[in-house]
């Protein structure tokens, strides 16, 4: 059900040229993962390395993403990752409120058909679109926050801890408290 849904919402993104990114990728970088997954990562926007390849997280963030989801036992095959942006900003400036306006509700549609138990935002940009809030990710991070109908967990952008030790550590930590959170959920549904 979830992939047909996940299809049916890459079939309406089509070669996207909705705003003014659609003519400067190079590649569209829709998602990838489990359309069934329990956990969602939404990041900001295609990279330098995800424009070229078209899926998303593949440059240094996604190596730390990798190391972040290995230490909770999970792998990229376990989740699904997606991007506030489907096409990368030139310079990897921030997106424009026209550019999330634009792929809104692709992104909407892609939380929906995957329907996950936990929804990762992953900076500032991810959570704002889940939250509708401007406060910062400095004091969302690392706990559940309850939207309509979904359960956020907004942490730092691997990208914003990759020079940061400290930063770094806190990062590790939240995926710490986000595996206690999935096992709550886990033992709720079984018992
Ligand atoms: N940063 C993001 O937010 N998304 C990617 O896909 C890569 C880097």
């Amino acid at each position: 059900m979830s992939r047909e849904a996940l299809d049916t919402v890459a079939d309406a993104v089509g070669e996207c040229r909705r705003c003014a990114l659609g003519s400067t990728r190079d590649k569209l970088v829709f998602g990838s993962g489990d359309p069934d997954a329990r956990l969602m990562l939404i990041g900001e926007a295609p990279g330098r390395s995800e424009d070229r390849v078209g899926r998303p997280f593949v440059g240094a963030a996604g190596k730390l993403l990798d190391e972040l989801l290995a230490s909770i036992g999970l792998d990229r095959a376990d989740v699904y990752i997606a991007n506030v942006l489907k096409c990368r900003p030139p310079g990897n400036r921030d997106p424009r409120p026209e550019e999330i306006e634009a792929c809104a509700p692709f992104l909407q549609g892609q939380v929906d058909a995957v329907d996950p138990a936990i929804v990762v935002t992953l900076g500032n940009f991810a959570t704002r679109f889940m939250l509708g809030t401007r406060e910062p990710i400095g004091r969302l991070r690392g706990r559940i926050i309850e939207a309509p109908g979904r359960r956020v967990f907004p942490v730092f952008h691997p990208a914003a801890v990759l020079y940061s030790r400290q930063k770094r550590d806190v990062l590790f930590d939240d995926f710490e408290r986000l595996r206690v959170e999935l096992g709550i959920l886990a033992s709720a549904r079984r018992g």
